[in-house]
């Protein structure tokens, strides 16, 4: 919870304008790490003007104690603890743990909450029904959208979200049936009978044993290809306050069920410019198909006439290495040395790709570095997941993260229902036209030819 007045600058930022000749003082906030904030609450009161920020690429939206990010070094930070530590000791459970409640967990408290966690793994039987209402070849993507927004009008306990314990009931739901949904998801597109969850599994083989198995056969799986899905779920758990993030937010600003939030968390996250450039990345590699043509391909992304990018390159906050990509560029060898698929071609092509890439002027001047999408689809591809799968994974992940801070908001005594304004460039007030009047558009020339 923000203390703005502990936090306020003795120094101050003065606007002037040039046409009235006026000066305002705009307050300083500062962070406990990171630039600094002007407050421009009381702005458009004094000044009758808003500011302009399309993307948001200099405005903090929200104040937040869960996740810190210093793109220019390549830092992330859960709840004051690195990435790296995090990747390499703690297991997704402790770090759902951690986002939800602030610190790591006592080993008691740490077995308490997986309980909490495994007693919530299965679906209503209701809702397993839901699925068969789907095409065979929706995208597992709309179903998780469907079936999580779906959550909302099942769990009718967990409503009242000024009641502490029912709100943390939504977010254990939320974090112990994910893996189950997304397993569900799969299993449909793929004709094979749903598999109910098993509680003597960690969260990450329950997930892959859901994902895999089938009732003829025993299951069986590598403690290292374990270890990689959680890490997975790790590196992905929360990220600050990107689109899908801020869309959850705004979405629970106005007191929305929290599972419709997430589903609206989960249709931003869709998007190629986001979680879907996991997805992308595998079929850009598939298209190079051939390390003799990367650079035909580099070519392309540096083309201002060409709408190409290279996928899992670049970041809106990341200006050096996205720190969970080196974490996920040693993942990836990991698996493919379990799986004896060192050699695979995607692969070679990927880690030639990132060396010709940093060294083009192009890539160093904008400051573009592999994002965590860049090896991670290698992985997927490599456990077995078809790319259409690879943002259902991404979700699974990041929903501790949504639900941690849709939970960090409501809790914020002074939330606000978000309401951006806007820069108005359209008509000014306008006479009715008649409709004998009006002229016949072009536009539509598709539609009546
Ligand atoms: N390939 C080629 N050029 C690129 C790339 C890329 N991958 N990314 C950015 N650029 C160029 C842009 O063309 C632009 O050039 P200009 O200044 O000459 O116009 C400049 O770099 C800045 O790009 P913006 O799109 O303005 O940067 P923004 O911060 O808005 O975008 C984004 C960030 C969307 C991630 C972008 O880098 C991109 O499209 N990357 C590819 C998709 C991707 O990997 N997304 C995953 C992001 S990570 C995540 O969501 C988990």
């Amino acid at each position: 919870m923000a203390d703005y007045e502990d936090n306020k600058q003795n120094t101050s930022f003065t606007l002037f304008n040039n046409e009235t000749g006026k000066s305002y003082e705009l307050p300083v906030i500062k962070g406990k790490d990171g630039p600094n904030v002007l407050d421009i609450r009381k702005l458009y009161q004094e000044t009758g003007m808003f500011t302009y920020d399309p993307g948001f690429t200099s405005t903090a939206s929200c104040d937040s104690s869960i996740t810190f990010i210093d793109g220019n070094k390549g830092i992330l930070r859960h709840r004051g603890y690195d990435i790296h530590e995090l990747a390499s000791h703690s297991e997704f459970l402790e770090v759902c743990y951690l986002l939800l409640h602030g610190d790591l967990p006592s080993p008691e408290d740490k077995q308490k909450f997986k309980d909490v966690i495994r007693n919530h793994t299965m679906l209503h039987e209701q809702l397993v029904h839901l699925y068969r209402g789907f095409r065979r070849d929706a995208h597992p993507m709309a179903i998780m959208v469907g079936v999580v927004g779906a959550l909302s009008a099942f769990y009718h306990d967990s409503t009242d979200f000024s009641d502490i314990n029912q709100r943390m009931i939504a977010c254990h739901r939320l974090i112990a049936k994910i893996p189950t949904i997304g397993a569900m998801a799969y299993k449909y597109s793929i004709g094979q009978p749903f598999v109910y969850p098993r509680n003597d599994l960690s969260y990450a083989e329950n997930f892959l044993y859901m994902t895999f198995s089938v009732p003829t056969e025993e299951f069986k799986i590598s403690k290292k290809i374990v270890q990689a899905m959680d890490r997975f779920f790790v590196l992905h758990a929360d990220h600050e306050q990107n689109a899908s993030t801020s869309t959850v937010r705004l979405a629970g600003s106005s007191g929305a069920n929290p599972f419709a939030c997430i589903a609206a968390g989960i249709a931003s996250l869709w998007g190629p410019a986001h979680g879907g450039a996991n997805e992308a990345v595998i079929k850009m590699l598939e298209e190079i198909g051939d390390v003799k043509n990367i650079p035909e391909f580099i070519n392309k992304a540096k083309d201002k006439n060409d709408p190409f990018r290279l996928m899992g390159f670049g970041h809106r906050v990341y200006k050096n290495y996205d720190p969970r990509a080196s974490v996920m560029k040693e993942s990836a060898h990991e698996v493919l040395e379990e799986l004896n698929k060192l050699d695979d071609p995607l692969l070679k092509i990927a880690i030639e790709l990132e060396k010709i890439a940093l060294k083009d002027e192009y890539f160093i001047e904008k400051k573009l570095f592999p994002n965590v999408d860049f090896y991670s689809g290698i992985i997927l591809k490599a456990l077995g997941f078809p790319t259409s799968m690879f943002t259902v994974l991404f979700a699974i992940g990041r929903t501790v993260g949504w639900i941690s801070q849709w939970k960090e908001m409501i809790e914020d005594p002074i939330n606000k229902i978000g309401r951006p304004r806007q820069l108005y460039l359209g008509k000014t007030s306008r006479e009715f036209q008649k409709e004998s009047t009006r002229e016949k558009k072009s536009i539509f020339k598709w539609l009546w030819k």
